[in-house]
């Protein structure tokens, strides 16, 4: 399995944010996460097309980019033209997920499929054809710096079992309150896809990547 380190730049310095991503690219970042909100499906308005167009001149580093939007469907097409290479939308903000899903597919971008604490794993029934990735959010979707919902930790055991028993090579992402403490409890659990935003850009960038990189992969060799 491939472990991977998305920094979340929702907690990034906006008026630097082509030198905060620099940093983290150059000390081992795979991934940048990108947190789209409409102010609808969460009450808060981050940002949009224009941000991630701009930033996508500043590195050829993977987008995965989360929307916390409703009826993302609307707005697929346009993302990978910004620029995406994971496009992440939520179970809860769409009446029909499949089809939203099979257009990311068709759109030739990776397929992310996100779960609110409160969402139960068998949403993901008849579902998981249709993704390369299930993203688990430990904490309600909507601000940056929450802390870790405890309960996540059996679900990720729960969908890392699932995959597991059913042979499937699937990339679990944990997103929110992944810190210091909670890092080596998802990493035991079975996720391999980790975003972390407070904890990368609320200090030394550069330093805590390449700090939480190493225990990610001193994991991985177990
Ligand atoms: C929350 C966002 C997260 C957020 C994580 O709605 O989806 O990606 O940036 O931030 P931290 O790591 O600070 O909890
Ligand atoms: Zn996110």
């Amino acid at each position: 399995m491939e472990y991977r380190l998305h920094p979340s730049i929702l907690a990034a310095d906006f008026k630097s944010l082509g030198n905060e991503i620099e940093s983290v690219v150059h000390s081992g970042a795979d991934g940048i996460h990108i947190d789209v909100m409409d102010g609808d499906f969460v009450p808060q308005i981050s940002f949009g097309m224009p941000v991630i167009r701009s930033i996508r001149d500043a590195t050829d580093i993977p987008f995965d980019v989360h929307l916390m939007v409703n009826n993302p469907e609307r707005y697929i097409e346009e993302f990978v033209r910004c620029g995406a290479d994971i496009i992440t939308i939520h179970s809860e903000a769409t009446r029909d997920v499949e089809n939203a899903l099979k257009q990311i597919r068709r759109a030739g971008v990776k397929v992310g499929l996100a779960l609110n604490p409160g969402t139960s794993l068998s949403t993901l029934d008849y579902l998981l054809d249709e993704v390369d990735m299930v993203l688990l959010m430990t904490v309600n979707p909507g601000f940056g710096g929450q802390k870790y919902i405890e309960s996540s930790t059996r679900k990720i055991k729960a969908l890392r079992e699932r995959a597991i028993s059913e042979g499937r090579d699937l990339d679990i992402e944990v997103d929110g309150g992944v810190t210091r403490e909670t890092l080596p409890v998802v990493l035991e659990s079975g996720a391999n896809i980790i975003v972390m935003g407070s904890a990368i850009f609320r200090g030394d960038a550069s330093e805590n990547t390449k700090k939480y990189k190493s225990e990610i992969l001193k994991h991985r060799e177990g």
